[in-house]
């Protein structure tokens, strides 16, 4: 069986595939392969471990060839493969939904933390050598504690965010195609439009998929439907937010602030957004724990295992293709 895996990944996931097929191969280098260099890696492979990073289209997939049985993302999302490519050719898809919920929603609460207490700002005055004594009007904030908490998308991560917003006593609305009875029941979080969520909400926080249909999910007029004083928090995809209208509502204090982990042109950032104080930003690193990432390296593997056995990944998402699969 030939095998690549597109960059390294943490040793747990690599020990559990190098068991099973000790002669897999890997791109040494932690960057993300050109397009043209990953079509010629994937030559002939019968299994691909792949990243958020690597578009997994046509070309792609008519690459690799005939043989390719399995693709496996080591990732929650998927929109970086072409699902219905990959059907339509046989190819097993999978993902590692579960095992990132908590550290993806801890860090959507800690951008929460940051943005609305001005830690990185804060921070950056401090060590700068500004703080010459304790003001009164000195870095004033957002209230968090018994404040409303809307959440858009309440799936696993959404559904986790939601329920770690207790100690602070808040107010949750969310927002979804479908009813989440448990977050109902759990927490009396009442679902209601995008629309009145975003008109309440002090802290709007995007948990949706990426799809056609919440691609600028989030734009000019959205955010003009939202208070002067709310914050948005996108731990999601990047392009579920339109970043130029995102720079505009903030320069102009239509809302107080906001905090992204996730960007419309990865690894680019809107130059309006790099140039704000009322906004946090880091590297698309929600799930980026020691053990979480051991996890999704694991589960990526062990779906890739499994198709290649001929069994049905645990964590397939074009279930479509199972019993039309290549073999
Ligand atoms: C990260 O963004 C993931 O989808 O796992």
């Amino acid at each position: 069986m030939k095998i690549f895996v597109t960059q390294p990944i943490p040793p747990a996931g690599l020990e559990v595939l190098r068991r099973a097929y000790p002669d897999f191969q890997m791109n040494p280098e932690e960057r993300v392969l050109a397009p043209a260099e990953l079509v010629e890696k994937v030559n002939g492979c019968d299994a691909l471990l792949t990243l958020l990073t690597d578009k997994i289209d046509d070309e792609l997939l008519d690459a690799a060839g005939p043989e390719l049985k399995v693709v496996a993302n080591m990732a929650v999302g998927f929109d970086n493969i072409d699902l219905a490519a990959a059907t339509a050719r046989g190819v097993l898809a999978t993902n590692t939904p579960g095992v990132l919920t908590d550290a993806t929603a801890d860090h959507a609460w800690a951008l929460l933390f940051a943005v609305a207490r001005r830690i990185p700002e804060s921070e950056k005055f401090l060590r700068a050598g500004k703080f010459k004594s304790w003001g009164p009007l000195l870095f004033l904030g957002g209230d968090i504690t018994s404040r409303t908490l809307g959440i858009i998308g309440a799936g696993r991560i959404g559904h986790a965010v939601a329920m770690k917003s207790r100690g602070f006593n808040m107010r949750v609305l969310y927002a979804d195609e479908v009813p989440n009875a448990k977050l109902e029941q759990e927490i009396g979080a009442c679902k209601v439009s995008v629309e009145e969520l975003l008109r309440e909400a002090d802290y709007v926080s995007v948990h949706v998929p990426l799809l056609p249909s919440t691609q600028h999910l989030i734009n000019a007029k959205s955010l003009r439907l939202m208070k002067k004083t709310a914050y948005l928090i996108n731990t999601s995809r990047g392009p579920v937010v339109d970043e130029a209208a995102l720079a505009e509502a903030l320069k102009n204090g239509v809302i107080a602030g906001a905090a992204l982990d996730v960007f419309e042109n990865e690894p680019l950032v809107h130059p309006e957004l790099l140039k704000l104080d009322n906004i946090v930003l880091t590297p698309h690193t929600a799930s980026a724990t020691i053990e979480t990432r051991s996890k999704m390296a694991t589960m990526a593997a062990e779906n890739l295992i499994a198709g290649l056995a001929g069994q049905k990944p645990p964590n397939l998402v074009n279930a479509e293709v199972w019993g039309k699969q290549r073999k």
